[in-house]
């Protein structure tokens, strides 16, 4: 293996879902920074051809990942188009409601987890069958500091999120000696649009987050495109089946509110 100076995807075939907009919009121009011919596939058909402008992506297809007849169409319609499948970015998700499991309805549970969980299963399925065949392939799915630990209002999505990462794994170890390494990144909040959509209607605090982060700030959706492309290409060679939190320090915080007095220097010297 020779590797350059700078990641190199040239005649690499990638398909990014949830192309359209935030985490998976930014990977895959990234992706076609770094020489990766791109197709897009989302649910919002017509956000697609300007996705496809901004992105510099080869084509797009549209569908819901959460369907198993769509996600043949647009897996066939990607390989179609890129004249096969090399790498698999699978971005697209919902959020939660933000009520708890008694004020939910079992109907809405089922569809925040058909797209996040069975919607990645679907896709890592159905790409995954071509990468077997031509024995080769990467695939990074998308978790979420909220399948890593329990938040509150959110069991449907932090289910589905957990088990991205048990998919992820499970994908790893059954496709590993077939040359396919399968991971996944756990982004903290992250600047797009569901985050946003979230703190215009005051969902959230955003100063609390902050605070709660160690890094300090939310995170920038290029960040999580930095991490997605370095597990997709050989730099990450002999890396599968991880489930990498890019989360500014969150998942490794563990105490309570104090944290600000210390990074400020306001804190009590000593034990
Ligand atoms: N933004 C964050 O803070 C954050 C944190 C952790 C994890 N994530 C995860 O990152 C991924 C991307 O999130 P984002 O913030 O970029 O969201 P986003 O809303 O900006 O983009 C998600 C895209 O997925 C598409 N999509 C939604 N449902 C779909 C379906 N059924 N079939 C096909 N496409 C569908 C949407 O149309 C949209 O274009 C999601 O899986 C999300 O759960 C986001």
């Amino acid at each position: 293996m020779t590797m350059g100076p700078q990641i190199d995807f040239t005649g690499q075939r990638a398909l990014v879902t949830g192309g359209a907009s935030g985490i998976g919009e930014e990977t895959a121009r990234l992706l076609v920074e770094l020489g990766a011919s791109v197709v897009l596939a989302d649910l919002n058909a017509d956000e697609l051809p300007e996705a496809v402008k901004r992105t510099g992506a080869q084509g797009s297809v549209d569908g819901d990942v959460g369907s198993n007849a769509a996600v043949a169409r647009m897996v066939d319609g990607a390989a179609a188009i890129l004249g096969g499948i090399d790498l698999l970015f699978n971005s697209a998700g919902i959020g939660d409601d933000l009520v708890p499991v008694h004020e939910q309805s079992p109907e809405r549970w089922l569809r925040v987890v058909d797209v996040n969980l069975k919607g990645t299963y679907l896709m890592c399925r159905a790409a995954g069958k071509l990468m077997v065949e031509q024995k080769r392939g990467a695939i990074v799915n998308v978790s979420s500091i909220v399948g890593l630990d329990a938040f509150p209002g959110r069991s449907a999505y932090g289910v589905a999120k957990a088990g991205v990462g048990h998919l992820t794994k499970t994908l790893a170890c059954e496709w590993g000696n077939l040359g396919i390494r399968v991971n996944a990144i756990a982004p903290a909040y992250t600047r797009t649009p569901m985050v946003k959509s979230l703190l215009d209607r005051k969902i959230f605090d955003p100063t609390l987050i902050e605070n709660r982060t160690p890094l300090g700030r939310f995170a920038e959706t290029g960040e999580m495109a930095y991490a997605a492309c370095f597990l997709l290409s050989d730099w990450a060679s002999y890396i599968t089946g991880v489930v990498l939190p890019v989360d500014g320090g969150w998942s490794a915080y563990g105490a309570a509110g104090d944290v600000v007095k210390i990074r400020t220097g306001e804190g009590t010297s000593g034990s």
